[in-house]
């Protein structure tokens, strides 16, 4: 594999910034500076550091995304910004996309891979993979509200699934759903008489909302997040 194409599919440099760093000296292989960025290296057996840092082959890239509002998972409506927009160029450019759609102005915990087939297993209804969101209602909802939404509401010719509330205050608290209908949460509530005023989502799986990440802001996925979730679907 060419040394450039290593340095992109790992999202740390683009194809220029790769040849620059090379003609600088920035880049060693197996501790030898490398000049041309597209010498063969081999991905898995080399030791290959950029900038003062290892690099690590990985064949596919997990970021963890703090969506703020204003801003829309498909990347197919050119009038609104979309969450891509939200990473650096270098990592616009290897097929990340989100593994599932949060409305414009849900907040929170959005992954983005280029790990499709892994993508589509935890999209896939029959796996049922739990989705937190903490939310807020404009009205206070009744004993009777909480038992309907939990057992299942039509949301216009579809009854959802059994899921769980927490109340943490008369019109707010967590829903935790193990569908991903459009919009499933807000109609729920309207379902129940009431709307949503705030949705953030907390968890997916078993990757939680990094509260040291400000919104708009993304980091990698850990090694440890990363096992979880390839192993949350083998
Ligand atoms: N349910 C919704 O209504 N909106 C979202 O963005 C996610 C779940």
């Amino acid at each position: 594999m060419r040394l450039d194409k290593f340095l992109t599919d790992a999202g740390v440099a683009t194809r220029t910034e790769a040849a620059r760093a090379a003609r600088e000296g920035k880049i060693s292989v197996n501790n030898i500076i490398i000049r041309k960025s597209g010498t063969h290296v081999d991905p898995v057996c080399d030791k290959i550091i950029y900038c003062g840092n290892v690099v690590t082959y990985r064949e596919f890239t997990y970021i963890m995304l703090n969506k703020p509002e204003g801003y829309v998972s498909s990347t197919d409506d050119p009038k609104s910004p979309n969450v891509l927009m939200l990473l650096p160029e270098r990592l616009r450019r290897i097929g990340l996309f989100p593994c599932g759609r949060l409305d414009k102005n849900t907040v929170g915990l959005l992954l983005l891979t280029n790990n499709g087939p892994l993508s589509h297993k935890l999209l896939a209804p029959k796996n049922h993979v739990e989705k937190k969101y903490r939310f807020r209602v404009s009205d206070v909802l009744s004993a009777e509200d909480i038992d309907r939404l939990e057992s299942g509401v039509d949301i216009g010719g579809y009854v959802t699934a059994p899921c769980r509330l927490e109340m943490t205050g008369e019109n707010e608290g967590f829903i935790s759903i193990t569908e991903g209908k459009y919009h499933q949460i807000k109609l729920m509530m309207s379902a129940v008489g009431t709307h949503i005023t705030f949705l953030e989502r907390v968890s997916f799986g078993p990757i939680e909302l990094d509260n040291s990440l400000e919104r708009g802001s993304w980091r990698y996925l850990s090694e440890n997040e990363q096992s979880l979730i390839e192993n949350a679907m083998r």
